[in-house]
């Protein structure tokens, strides 16, 4: 696991200079993104390399982690709707390029493994992108889950929900309480994860995702079994770390050449 500490604006370059390099070498690369507010520089500086310097999204596929159970197709907040908004509907994605998991299908759990087998056919996730919530979570696998966990329904923490609730105008109650999520042995199989956390409020899940114990109390610690790993994070989301000196020092010293 590489831990970066450095200013947001580095950070979004960094994961961005991930995603091209996969792309220029593979232009046909599976892609894993996240909704959330973590990503959205990234997103936006991937955009700009799309308009100013042609970086090209069109051969390749991706894969969101998840998504609400019931909102209706046209739903703002449905994530497929929102990752469209974002990112994908502003770059060159062939159209059906981008998938999520099925919240509105008759049988959620059939959807669940469908989606599981899209994933598989495409060739597995080359690269995932992903945030981390306050209490640990990763894609939607709220504290308490499997650590062998697929895509599957889950029922959302009232934590969360009020965390989102900012996007329902504010409003709890118009939060779905359930989700399809991919499970955490999943988000496993991405050949590489890159992690961004930003702010005070990440400092205890970045803290344990680094340096705690491996428990489904915090399921992103699962993460610490991945061979390729990169945490990105800005000082005051490193403010826990008990390394962050030697994370420091290993980033002022990391060669030009190596890469993410
Ligand atoms: C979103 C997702 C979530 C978020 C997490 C952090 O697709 O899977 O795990 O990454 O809730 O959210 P932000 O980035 O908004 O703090």
């Amino acid at each position: 696991m590489e831990v970066i500490i450095a200013r947001p604006d580095e950070l979004a370059r960094l994961a961005a200079c991930a995603y091209e390099q996969l792309l220029r070498g593979h232009p046909d690369a599976v892609l894993g993104l996240a909704t959330g507010s973590s990503p959205l520089a990234v997103y936006d500086e991937l955009v700009r390399r799309y308009a100013e310097e042609g970086l090209s999204f069109a051969r390749a596929k991706a894969f969101n982690l998840d998504e609400y159970v019931g909102l209706p197709v046209g739903h703002p907040q449905r994530y497929l709707n929102v990752i469209a908004h974002d990112f994908t509907g502003r770059v060159d994605f062939a159209p059906g390029a981008v998938q999520g998991p099925d919240g509105l299908a008759d049988d959620l759990a059939a959807a669940c493994t469908a989606y599981e087998d899209a994933i598989i056919s495409a060739g597995g996730v080359d690269l995932q992108i992903m945030g981390i919530g306050a209490d640990g979570h990763i894609a939607f696998n709220e504290p308490g889950s499997s650590l062998a966990s697929r895509t599957r329904i889950k029922t959302l923490t009232e934590q969360t929900r009020a965390d989102n609730a900012r996007f329902f105008g504010g409003d709890i109650n118009k939060v779905p309480q359930h989700c399809l999520t991919q499970g955490l042995a999943t988000v496993m199989q991405a050949r590489h994860i890159v992690l961004v956390a930003t702010g005070r409020a990440k400092a205890d899940a970045v803290h344990q995702l680094v340096e705690g114990p491996v428990s489904a109390m915090w399921p992103g610690t699962i993460l610490q079994h991945h061979p390729h790993v990169t945490v990105l994070v800005d000082n005051a989301a490193a403010g826990r770390l008990q390394l962050a000196d030697y994370f420091r020092n290993t980033y002022a010293g990391k060669p030009a050449w190596q890469g993410l």
